[in-house]
């Protein structure tokens, strides 16, 4: 494709149509001429720039200098650049959770890409939800699109010790639970966990869904790990909006790049990085909106066969700025190279091959481990069936404790999270170490919006004991920054009368991980009599606004938690491909 193929539309594109276009252009101009511009603009191709920043979301808080090395990047090479606001979602400040909001966001994405004359867009995100959310919105929108993440947030020091947002957040929270930490040491702690603007340190899913977005190609080679405060960053910023003009000419719609290949990289660096499981509902729903739909079964193969290469938290120990050190996602693509597809088309015109070919040579470091000598050998996610997850569930073994993954128990029955935070510390509770946590009704539907209180905690007895993990099951999802034996996504959920529904105390459930089940120890017979005996009402319909959007179309956590009228309608196959 050459640039004569498609002239960009320019501030021409997208005429408002008052039946006169030549009117509707006559406004425009207008317009843009009261905004201080001069003609002269509407012959440049336009580059939108989704500006995701607000104060309520630190992780976006380079914005606006990103925005200008943007806007450079687009006038050095002779582009308009025009910013605009879509909402703009942070995990700590946005109820009930950022995954019920995060469709919002990709509907905003979407229809804003489609309504303003851009000829291609920049997409700034960075914080869980809205990279997801954004690569949603543009796969359905079909024009081009490029992805530049914010950067990772910088990491702070308690008492000596490196510490970074979340993991540390937790580590230390599980410990002053215990009691090993007392108010003003938590106190201090809490002052030293986020060292600055930026997404989280660990690879939790901002930092996956970064490395996913460059390993799928829509973003620029080595944009993923660049801390958010950093040269390394602004520069990385100038360059996507130099490639953003480019887009605009050759025509590079998010389709021809988001293609099963481009999944399929992705994925294996999900798996590389020991990842975020809730990469995994986020990759459904993108794909989803390009007509492909995630073959749990596929993945699971897959993952036996990437072992876990990058040292990160929680599954290692290192942060992100570390893994930006020693070379970043072309590091560990590198590294990857016999297992991935490399004729994919990148956002970059070329393939992911030649972008490898081109890429730093490779120096000694100890964050990304070649192959032949991984973190964890294989399977950092499995995906579990039975009778109590037909529809699949997913367990992080990369982050869980060996002795746990293969653990018969008595089930601890929480009927919903109100419920758990009612019980969970009471001294009374009948709970022991061997026992498995069950929680329900926080999937999807249930909570509505599938929270990530999934990281069930261990109850305040046991956990003074020193016990610091148990095996834990629910229909919701974990934070990608968190550890444990902990069993997500079961599926169906229990609002939607999923056998989960029907635990009850004292049940024993087995779970092998080896095997890849995770089984109820109840006959059918009995469990269509407690069917029968207490039936599921699904939740009521809100009355009216978003919530009752949400309600009517929210898929289960293997679609994407996508809403099924937004997902394409012809179906194109499955991914990963099955080879
Ligand atoms: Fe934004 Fe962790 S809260 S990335
Ligand atoms: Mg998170």
């Amino acid at each position: 494709m050459t640039a004569e193929d498609t002239p960009a539309a320019g501030l021409r594109g997208n005429l408002v149509s008052y039946g006169d276009d030549e009117f509707a252009l006559f406004l425009r101009k207008a317009f843009i001429k009261g905004a201080g511009y001069t003609d002269d603009v509407l012959d440049r191709p336009v580059v939108g720039i989704v500006n995701t920043g607000s104060g309520f979301n630190p992780c976006h808080g380079n914005m606006p200098q990103l925005i200008e090395a943007v806007k450079r990047g687009v006038m050095l090479d002779g582009g308009f650049p025009v910013e605009f606001p879509t909402i703009s979602l942070h995990e700590s400040f946005s109820h009930p959770t950022s995954m019920f909001l995060r469709n919002l966001m990709a509907m905003d994405t979407e229809e804003m890409i489609r309504a303003l004359p851009v000829d291609a867009v920049v997409l700034i995100g960075g914080c869980d939800k809205t990279v997801p959310a954004q690569l949603m919105g543009a796969a359905s929108a079909g024009k081009p699109a490029v992805q530049l993440v914010t950067g990772s947030m910088l990491t702070g020091s308690y008492r000596g010790r490196t510490v970074g947002a979340c993991t540390d957040c937790r580590a230390f929270w599980g410990r002053f639970r215990a009691g090993e930490l007392d108010e003003s040491e938590i106190g201090d702690v809490n002052g030293r966990l986020v060292g600055s603007v930026g997404t989280c340190s660990v690879a939790g899913t901002a930092s996956t869904m970064a490395c996913v977005a460059e390993a799928a190609g829509i973003a620029l080679p080595g944009s993923a790990t660049p801390p958010a405060v950093t040269a390394d960053r602004m520069r990385i910023a100038e360059r996507t909006g130099r490639r953003a003009v480019a887009l605009t000419r050759d025509g590079l719609t998010v389709d021809r790049i988001l293609t099963p290949a481009a999944f399929e990289n992705a994925l294996r660096v999900v798996l590389a990085l020991g990842g975020s499981t809730n990469a995994l509902v986020h990759l459904a729903a993108v794909a989803g909106r390009l007509g492909y739909r995630m073959d749990l079964d596929a993945f699971d193969r897959m993952s036996r066969q990437t072992p876990v290469l990058v040292d990160l938290k929680p599954a290692g120990e290192h942060y992100m700025e570390d893994l930006h050190r020693a070379g970043g996602v072309p590091r560990l693509l590198h590294e990857l190279r016999d297992l991935l597809d490399l004729d994919a088309l990148t956002v970059t015109g070329r393939t992911l091959g030649e972008e490898l070919d081109d890429a730093p040579a490779p120096f000694e470091q100890d964050v990304i481990r070649p192959l032949g000598s991984p973190i964890h050998p294989g399977s950092g996610l499995a995906v579990l069936r039975g009778n109590l997850a037909p529809g699949g569930a997913l367990i992080k073994q990369a982050a869980a404790s060996p002795r746990l993954v293969e653990h018969r128990g008595r089930a601890v029955v929480f009927e919903d999270a109100a419920d758990l935070a009612r019980r969970i510390d009471d001294e009374d509770l009948d709970v022991t170490a061997d026992d498995i946590l069950v929680l329900k009704n926080i999937g999807p539907l249930g909570a509505p919006g599938m929270p990530e209180a999934g990281y069930i905690p261990i109850p305040r007895k046991l956990a003074r004991q020193g016990v610091k993990d148990m095996v834990r099951i629910s229909d919701g999802r974990m934070s990608g920054t968190a550890a444990g034996t902990i069993v997500l996504h079961v599926s169906p959920e229990a609002a939607l009368g999923g056998t989960l529904a029907h635990v009850r105390n004292g049940d024993t459930i087995r779970l092998s991980v080896s095997e890849r089940t995770l089984h109820l120890d109840v006959g059918d017979d009995e469990l269509a009599e407690r069917a029968r005996l207490s039936p599921v009402s699904a939740p009521p319909t809100p009355a009216r606004g978003y919530a009752r959007l949400f309600t009517e179309q929210v898929t289960q956590a293997e679609e994407g938690v996508d809403f099924r009228f937004l997902q394409a309608e012809t179906f194109r196959g499955s991914v990963p491909r099955t080879r």
